[in-house]
């Protein structure tokens, strides 16, 4: 595993922007992961503007998202796949039948997890699976108490996400209750991890998935067994690890396009 520490929110999103264009250049044909919420925002921002130069082609690429809420359309501005749209897709040269988010719509959720893990074995699996993580350890949807071992499964969301979440919709109450997304065995399936992380309140979740126990209390703990893990997070994030393991983070160098994310 490698941490990375930057100072600030655009040198995270400039870094783990590079090492997915690192990647999408690398391999045509190459299954970008995604995810969703404010963490990786300036990430997709840097994508965009790297395609607006003429620096990256997507047009060989294929995305497969990590999650969706259960009963909402891809139309509603709250879905995942709004989202996507909004802030990336719609920017860059990806091809839209090549970008895939569970249906939080489907009639049978336990159908569309097997029918969504079915499409990226046919696509021959992640390359690198971007994350952020919740301040109760999640990643993607999975919450406390999941099993390790999952395939993306629909998941009754926690009360701590659900209150997270409310920033975004009119008022607690309109937060979908449930949700469809990856296991932490399809994200452990993943060839490469690459988690993002951003300001003081992910500091002690953070050491604790890194160096604490492996338990399902702490879904994200599970990602020290996997092979090939980047974290690149910022200062603030990184004040609890930098407390009590202080040689484990490297250093990112600055420079000069960390303006745009
Ligand atoms: C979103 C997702 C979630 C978020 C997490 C952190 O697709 O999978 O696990 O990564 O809730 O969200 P932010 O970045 O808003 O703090």
């Amino acid at each position: 595993m490698r941490i990375i520490g930057v100072t600030d929110y655009g040198q995270m999103s400039w870094k783990a922007a590079s090492l997915l264009a690192s990647q999408v250049i690398l391999k045509r044909g190459s299954v970008l992961g995604l995810a969703t919420g404010s963490t990786p925002l300036g990430v997709y921002r840097c994508l965009t503007e790297w395609y607006r130069q003429g620096l990256i082609d997507f047009s060989g690429a294929f995305s497969v998202n990590l999650d969706e809420y259960c009963g909402l359309s891809p139309e509603h501005n709250q879905s995942y796949a709004y989202y996507m749209r909004e802030n990336l897709f719609r920017h860059i040269n990806i091809r839209p039948d090549h970008t895939h988010i569970p249906n939080g719509m489907a009639a049978d959720p336990g159908e569309e997890g097997r029918r969504y893990d079915e499409l990226i074995r046919s696509l021959g699996g992640v390359d690198i699976q971007l994350l952020g993580i919740g301040h109760t350890g999640h990643i993607g949807f999975n919450e406390p108490n999941t099993y390790f071992i999952a395939p993306t499964h629909r998941v009754a969301l926690n009360p701590l996400t659900i209150e997270a979440n409310a920033r975004f919709f009119a008022s607690e109450g309109d937060v979908p209750r449930y949700a469809i997304t990856m296991g932490l065995g399809s994200i452990m399936a993943a060839k490469r991890i690459l988690l993002v992380a951003s300001g003081e309140d992910k500091a002690e979740i953070l050491y604790r998935s890194f160096f604490g126990p492996i338990t399902p209390q702490i879904p994200a703990s599970i990602l020290q067994l996997h092979p090939n893990v980047t974290v690149v997070a910022e200062r603030d994030a990184l004040e609890a690890i930098r407390a009590k393991a202080p040689e484990m983070i490297e250093d990112g160098f600055p420079n000069e396009a960390a303006g745009l994310g």
